[in-house]
């Protein structure tokens, strides 16, 4: 981020105290929580383990902690199904909304606890049926129907680990996550609705099952109702192994380190990592900071996120958290603009959600569209408002604050990642003075500090994020890589976690998030690494050589710059190599502009020198280009990006 920026967040003095009238019924209020956890952490995670969760038998240790290895609630047994279904239809909320579900057409169902109890049930044992059972890997490629919830609770009920793969992700994206996995069972759909129109899973899946021998049998759900090949012995229709499965399928206690999922996230290399989490730490994580963070009150709350299930905040925050507490959440399957761009605020106030979880790229989009969309609609139920997954800017945060909030919802401005489970840095709704674009505080029983290049703590000014001590749901590690998880995360300072963003602390102490400082990108939320698009584009027969960089993009966050050196005498449009990195990873993972350049920058050692790329990219003044090889290079190609943003 470029240093004017930060010194207008530094600059940032609208402060937000939670009002008397919010703070009247919140749950937490003052800073008990925080004193108590500062007391002793693990006491305090203990505290909420036994208070918030299901425990068929006791934990020994709290936490086992062999650096940087950890093992939370050590011995101790439960299952997240049953947390997440059977324990509320037993206390008699059966008959509580579990799910309101809108499909983007406009048809909607209503799911109980109990109902998604007996589905849940059903597609355990059909999953049985298919040779499923403890430890096995079963992967997940749908879009946002309720039977990806049951599909995840399905394998947590039987001990299964699920590897969701985005409904975005190409074919080939899905075929090496299910070859890094070693996955058993496909669990897919025909297809599903985008944008007023069927997009297809099932074809997509087809080319990915080409190449994945481990995978035995593929479950397909009808929702697009488009026509697909079933290749008989292997392909399953959902609703036929539902009628064929039978009814009860009591949930079985399994240890508190039970692999629970694998869900893969871009590092600084070509190869996504499948991020490890297991079951009594995280269930514990998320349960409590979706319960405090959002000041849920399951009897009266109306919770919606609006992350698609495919990404780590629809693990923690549609699917674990909020049904552990017990909440009614909605569901929506399509995009915010489908049949016109008020359809979220049509839905806020249908359902009226009185919690609502969104990104800020989102957000921005919103400002675009303009005031008369959330206008047209009662938006009094919201009483809480978060946000997720990038930097929110104060323009962007008061915007939501005033036309979403109506000026009177506290905004919870969460940061974490994948890696960490569940979220570490955030405002508490009650407790929690706000400003707009910080982060404010680590959490209770989070323990973060912002440290210089050589690994000093920082107490006032920039420097790295890192987590000082374990927390219950982070990563239990790199599937399959424990080195690169121990290279990755725990070597650049020792002792500590890095998590690969940059960060800066005011006069306060309120934390403000400055983005990645590593070469991953973050674009609408979603990270994809430098080195993943250039490896897509390297493997198309004309491409030579590729650089990537993501720029600051007022809508996106960032946006995927690419620089594309062709083999010589090759053609290739640009149009062709976007579509082409689409093939290869997926359409978030698009190039926004390609130049094309006879040469990349690079150092004389030959490295190349993305900085300066990404100057040019955001059209900045260059400094000292005297390390470069040639630079002349640089200067055609600033000509070029000064052109291509008057065209
Ligand atoms: C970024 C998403 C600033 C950050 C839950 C992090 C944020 C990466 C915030 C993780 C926030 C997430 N403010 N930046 N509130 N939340 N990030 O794994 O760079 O998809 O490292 O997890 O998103 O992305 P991931």
């Amino acid at each position: 981020m470029a240093d004017e920026t930060i010194e207008a967040l530094l600059l940032e003095q609208r402060k937000f105290p939670p009002s008397e009238a919010f703070k009247s019924r919140a749950h937490v209020v003052g800073t008990h929580l925080y004193d108590e956890a500062a007391q002793d952490y693990e006491a305090f995670w203990a505290r909420q383990a036994d208070e918030l969760v299901s425990w068929s038998r006791p934990w020994g240790t709290v936490c086992e902690w062999n650096l940087p290895f950890s093992k939370w609630f050590v011995g101790g047994q439960l299952n997240v199904a049953y947390n997440c279904l059977d324990r509320h239809v037993e206390a008699g909320r059966g008959g509580k909304v579990a799910i309101h579900w809108e499909g983007e057409p406009g048809d909607t169902r209503t799911i109980t606890y109990a109902e998604l109890l007996a589905e849940v049930e059903r597609f355990s044992n059909a999953l049985k049926d298919l040779g499923v059972g403890r430890g096995d890997r079963v992967n997940i490629y749908l879009p946002m129907i309720p039977e990806a919830v049951v599909a995840m609770l399905s394998c947590a009920r039987i001990g299964a680990a699920h590897s969701v793969v985005f409904g975005g992700f190409s074919s080939q994206a899905l075929a090496d996550r299910i070859n890094d996995a070693s996955a058993k069972v496909l669990i897919t759909a025909d297809g599903g609705w985008r944008r007023g129109e069927v997009f297809p899973l099932k074809p997509q899946a087809d080319e990915a099952l080409a190449s994945t021998p481990s995978i035995e049998h593929v479950v397909v759900v009808k929702r697009g109702g488009n026509t697909v090949d079933m290749k008989s012995g292997r392909d399953h229709w959902y609703h036929d192994l539902m009628a064929n499965a039978s009814a009860k399928c009591p949930a079985e206690p399994m240890d508190s380190e039970q692999l629970l999922f694998l869900l893969y996230t871009s590092g600084t290399t070509g190869k996504p990592k499948g991020i490890m989490h297991t079951t009594g730490g995280y269930l514990t994580h998320v349960t409590y900071t979706h319960k405090y963070v959002f000041d849920l009150h399951a009897d009266t709350d109306v919770y919606w996120c609006t992350a698609d299930v495919g990404w780590v905040t629809g693990h923690s925050y549609i699917v674990y958290g909020p049904l552990s507490n017990g909440a009614t959440q909605v569901i929506y399957e399509g995009v915010p603009n489908h049949p016109g761009n008020d359809r979220l605020w049509s839905i806020v106030e249908k359902y009226k959600v009185t919690i609502f979880y969104t990104a800020p790229t989102a957000i921005r989009t919103f400002m675009k569209w303009g005031t008369q969309e959330p206008a047209k609609h009662d938006l009094s139920s919201l009483r809480v408002i978060g946000s997720v997954g990038e930097p929110i800017n104060p323009e962007a945060w008061m915007w939501y604050h005033e036309h979403i909030g109506r000026g009177n919802c506290p905004i919870v401005d969460t940061w974490w990642q994948t890696e960490t489970g569940g979220i570490m840095i955030s405002p508490l709704p009650g407790a929690t003075t706000t400003k707009p674009g910080s982060a404010t505080f680590p959490l209770p029983g989070v323990g973060a500090e912002v440290v210089d290049e050589n690994g000093k703590v920082v107490t006032k000014g920039g420097g790295y994020l890192t987590l000082t001590h374990p927390w219950p749901g982070m990563l239990r590690g790199i599937w399959g890589d424990p080195e690169r998880y121990k290279e990755t995360y725990w070597s650049r300072f020792p002792g500590r976690y890095f998590a690969g963003d940059g960060a800066k602390l005011d006069d306060d102490g309120y934390l403000w998030l400055l983005g990645r400082v590593d070469d991953v990108m973050n674009v609408s939320g979603h990270r994809i690494s430098t080195t993943e698009v250039e490896s897509a584009l390297v493997s198309h027969p004309s491409v030579a050589e590729a650089a990537v960089v993501g720029a600051n993009d007022a809508t996106t966050g960032q946006a995927i710059i690419a620089y594309v050196t062709l083999r010589g005498g090759a053609q290739v449009n640009e149009s062709d190599l976007r579509n082409h990195v689409a093939k290869e990873i997926g359409a978030i993972a698009k190039p926004k502009t390609i130049y094309f350049t006879p040469d990349l920058p690079k150092t004389r050692s030959g490295k190349i020198m993305r900085r300066l790329l990404r100057d040019v990219a955001e059209g900045r003044n260059l400094g000292d280009t005297t390390t470069l090889a040639d630079a002349s290079v640089v200067t055609e190609l600033q000509q070029r990006a000064a052109q291509s943003s008057e065209d």
